[in-house]
């Protein structure tokens, strides 16, 4: 087993990386010293999956779980499903000490984080990922919250959890679409932080689209390292934690355009990072090869690297952007690549260069 701490002083805590962690689950949360009460946030895909081997561990480590689950995907990541979650909480007499355990993807984590960070004015939490970008990401940095009609994420708080448990057994269901998906946040981590990590991927992709479990501990424990490293310095987002929204400008207003039905985050980040890569090489001079090498990293995990617009589509996508958190008296703000593993924030970028990129997309 691997494990990564996460550095923020009293709130500091362990991802725990292997296989088969989930029936050390009960273990682990008595070590920590929480309530005898708790509940398992879960999905109804992941549910099935996992659910009973989650409350058999807690229930013989003397835990008295309950099961609360929402429907799988991302429409469930509401104030409705929040509702639902604390009545069930407040039924089972859920009190201070009691804990809440996220069973699921980036969906439930996110939800059920908020749930423990609102109820009772906030209970602990722990966070069991079971998809490849909730274990790389997510589920770790203790960004909690809910869609509104208005917009993705726009209700949430910072929580962070008290232990995270990526079980790589977990991922062997994982559809090969939402794997994928994940991967784009892995490459993310070697654009943004690591150019040594960006070069191993390049070498051991292969390995790692075969689920190797020796190649997905490295991946997974490096792309926690890095995040934990960017969390402890920068919990809130007041300057660095932003590199890890390379990409994600474009990324959103790609999923915002599409009504959050055709792309997956992973994918619509994928084409978004490629873009911020080719805007990098026109104002930071990201060398033309960099491009091309995390185009062509990107379209070897399978996901896609542009997207074709009609002029009306990219006006829309160009007013999406503008709703992204990053927009700061309406000028939006990139972050973008010197070199790989060498990044900047708070870059402004002309519109007609927005435009000439998105405009090139998909034309080739
Ligand atoms: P998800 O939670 O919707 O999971 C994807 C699908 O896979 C779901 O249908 C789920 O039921 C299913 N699933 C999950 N685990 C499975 C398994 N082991 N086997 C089979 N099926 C499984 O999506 P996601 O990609 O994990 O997360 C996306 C969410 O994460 C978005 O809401 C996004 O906003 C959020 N997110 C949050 C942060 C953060 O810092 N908090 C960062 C990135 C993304
Ligand atoms: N996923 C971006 C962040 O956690 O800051």
């Amino acid at each position: 087993m691997r494990m990564v701490r996460v550095p923020l002083g009293t709130r500091s805590y362990d991802i725990r990386i292997g296989g088969d962690l989930l029936p050390g689950l009960g273990l682990v949360c008595r070590k920590l010293g929480l309530g005898r009460q708790c509940a398992v946030i879960s999905d109804t895909t992941v549910a099935p999956l996992f659910g009973k081997s989650a409350l058999r561990s807690l229930r013989s480590a003397g835990f008295e779980p309950v099961s609360i689950n929402i429907a799988a995907g991302e429409q469930s990541k509401n104030l409705k499903s929040v509702d639902q979650c604390y009545a069930a909480l407040a039924n089972h007499r859920i009190e201070r000490k009691s804990f809440v355990v996220a069973l699921g993807g980036g969906v439930v984590g996110d939800l059920a984080g908020f749930v423990a960070a609102t109820y009772l004015r906030g209970i602990p939490f722990v966070q069991v990922p079971t998809t490849l970008l909730s274990q790389v990401d997510s589920s770790v940095g203790g960004k909690v919250g809910v869609n509104l009609k208005a917009g993705k994420n726009l209700v949430g708080s910072f929580y962070q959890p008290q232990v995270v448990l990526c079980d790589l057994n977990t991922l062997k269901t994982l559809p090969e679409r939402e794997f994928r998906a994940g991967l784009a946040e892995v490459i993310k981590y070697g654009i943004i932080y690591d150019a040594k990590f960006f070069n191993w991927l390049e070498r051991d992709l292969d390995l790692l689209l075969r689920r190797d479990a020796k190649a997905l501990t490295k991946a997974i424990a490096r792309s926690c390292e890095i995040k934990a490293e960017v969390v402890g310095q920068d919990e809130k987002e007041s300057g660095l934690r932003a590199i890890l929204n390379f990409g994600h400008t474009i990324g959103h207003a790609i999923e915002a355009i599409t009504a959050y039905g055709k792309y997956l985050h992973g994918e619509a980040i994928s084409i978004g990072q490629v873009m911020a890569a080719q805007l990098s090489a026109g104002l930071k001079g990201l060398p033309a090869r960099d491009v091309e090498r995390i185009r062509a990293l990107f379209e070897r995990a399978g996901l896609p690297v542009q997207i074709r617009l009609t002029a009306p589509q990219r006006t829309r996508l160009r007013k999406a952007m503008m709703l992204d958190k990053k927009v700061s008296a309406g000028d939006i703000k990139f972050v973008l690549a010197e070199r790989i593993g060498t990044i900047h924030i708070g870059q402004s970028v002309p519109d007609q260069m927005i435009d000439g990129v998105l405009k090139a997309s998909g034309t080739s």
